[in-house]
């Protein structure tokens, strides 16, 4: 299993351009199977998730073609006709996005048959908002040995559906099978985040009827069949907003370009309270961290446009090294926290009680191993490496490929001291 190594205590100084979002791609990508027609797909990031749904969506009888167009990496997805509509235990334990294929097969082929996702390690991530919302728009579903087997064979009918609390899976899902349903669909409660909208602007383009996007009310107007089309995958925010803490920890000066700074603004609202400047461009941040020391800052995850459960542990990272106490509140995930133990092996101290980490800023932190169980908590390790004296080694680098795109290279761009360790397994 590869590693990453940094050296830290340089100063970040220089431009990061920021990919397209893998929480966007993903779902496009899935979305893709609703029409016959291909789908182009650009400013795609090449990560080990858009490339383990490529295989999946390949069973499924789709054509992906990865290119490089004259924007950046493109993908074609092609679905002639479903040949399977079965997704695996395998594939979708290995990657729960996968259950996302569950709706577009139904509402295109009237069946599915698809393996729960089962928990992961920041939560138990039930699907019922999904199953409810499918039932709601006429699928049968029975629960099966984990499989969810589901029947609409005179197609899914528009339904008024009003989720308990916000899921952007939920969300995501039921739009994705409403545009195919007969007549009208209207989701309350939906999600409004921005890789919803980049969705629903997808299927719009693709022939959809929908309205309200961004909003907490969707009307979706069912239509018969969908196009093809075009589409250029929304800035990936989190990526966004892990450089823009990186560089605040690192200090010195960087430029974010090619995204969209309204989807971090909750993010530069916090980390300006904490002392660092944050000036935004139309389709730029930069970030600059001066002499002075950090302020401890409080933060409450919250669903869009709140502050982002994906950039929480990135924050508290940041938190470990600011004057006071910084108290931190996960909303979203139940078990969201993996990471703080870890920060605790480069010296940070930090209390979790429940849902709430309190984070007692330290003058340094020092290199060590380290590991961790997900995404954005081996980020955030990352991160705090930069700023740490002496070496850090993050290991199960695998969950950094899945949603960061070329990680090292952009960092050790701006002067960052980062390498990958080849190989090597790590004691589990
Ligand atoms: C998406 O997960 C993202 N994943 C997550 O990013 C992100 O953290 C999350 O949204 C919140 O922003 C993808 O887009 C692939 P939810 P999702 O449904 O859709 C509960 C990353 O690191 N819930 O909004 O699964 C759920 O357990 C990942 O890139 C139910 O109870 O999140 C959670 O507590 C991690 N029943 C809360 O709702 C359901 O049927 C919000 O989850 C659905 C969700």
């Amino acid at each position: 299993m590869d590693r990453i190594a940094i050296i830290g205590g340089h100063a970040l100084n220089g431009e990061i351009p920021i990919s397209g979002a893998k929480n966007s791609a993903i779902k496009l990508m899935a979305a893709a199977l609703l029409t016959d027609a291909p789908v182009r797909l650009t400013n795609m990031p090449r990560l080990a998730d858009t490339r383990f749904l490529a295989r999946l969506l390949r069973r499924l009888g789709a054509e992906v073609t990865e290119t490089d167009g004259p924007e950046g990496p493109e993908t074609l997805l092609h679905t002639p006709e479903i040949v399977s509509a079965f997704a695996s235990y395998d594939l979708v334990r290995q990657m729960r996005a996968s259950f996302n294929v569950l709706g577009p097969l139904i509402a295109r082929e009237g069946h599915a048959k698809v393996s729960l996702p089962g928990g992961c390690s920041i939560g138990a991530r039930p699907v019922d908002l999904h199953l409810k919302a499918l039932e709601a728009l006429g699928a049968h579903i029975d629960l099966n040995e984990g499989y969810v087997y589901a029947q609409a064979p005179r197609g899914l009918i528009g339904a008024h559906i009003r989720f308990p609390f916000v899921s952007v899976g939920a969300t995501e899902h039921t739009l994705m099978a409403a545009v195919l349903a007969k007549g009208e669909t209207v989701i309350e409660n939906a999600a409004c985040e921005p890789e919803i909208v980049d969705l629903a602007e997808c299927l719009i383009a693709m022939g959809a009827k929908i309205e309200g996007a961004g909003t907490p009310t969707l009307h979706v107007q069912g239509v018969g069949k969908l196009n093809g089309a075009t589409h250029a995958v929304t800035p990936d925010r989190i990526e966004a907003g892990t450089f823009a803490v990186a560089a605040a920890m690192a200090g010195g000066k960087v430029r974010l370009t090619h995204m969209r700074p309204a989807h971090i603004s909750a993010l530069l609202d916090k980390l300006r309270a904490s002392g660092v400047s944050a000036t935004v461009g139309e389709t730029t941040v930069d970030i600059h961290r001066g002499p002075d020391r950090l302020q401890a800052t409080p933060i409450t995850t919250d669903p869009y446009p709140g502050f982002a459960t994906d950039l929480q542990a990135q924050f508290m990272a940041l938190m470990t090294l600011a004057e006071g106490e910084s108290v931190i509140r996960e909303t979203v995930f139940e078990n969201r926290f993996m990471h703080a133990p870890e920060l605790a092996r480069l010296g940070a101290e930090i209390e979790v009680h429940g849902g709430e980490a309190r984070v007692r800023g330290v003058e340094g932190l020092k290199g060590a191993p380290v590991m961790a169980t997900d995404l954005r908590a081996s980020v955030s390790l990352v991160i705090a490496g930069l700023a740490a004296r002496g070496e850090t080694v993050v290991h199960r680098v695998y969950h950094l490929d899945r949603g960061f795109e070329r990680l090292e290279a952009k960092l050790s761009a701006c002067g960052a001291e980062i390498r990958r360790l080849k190989g090597e397994e790590d004691a589990a």
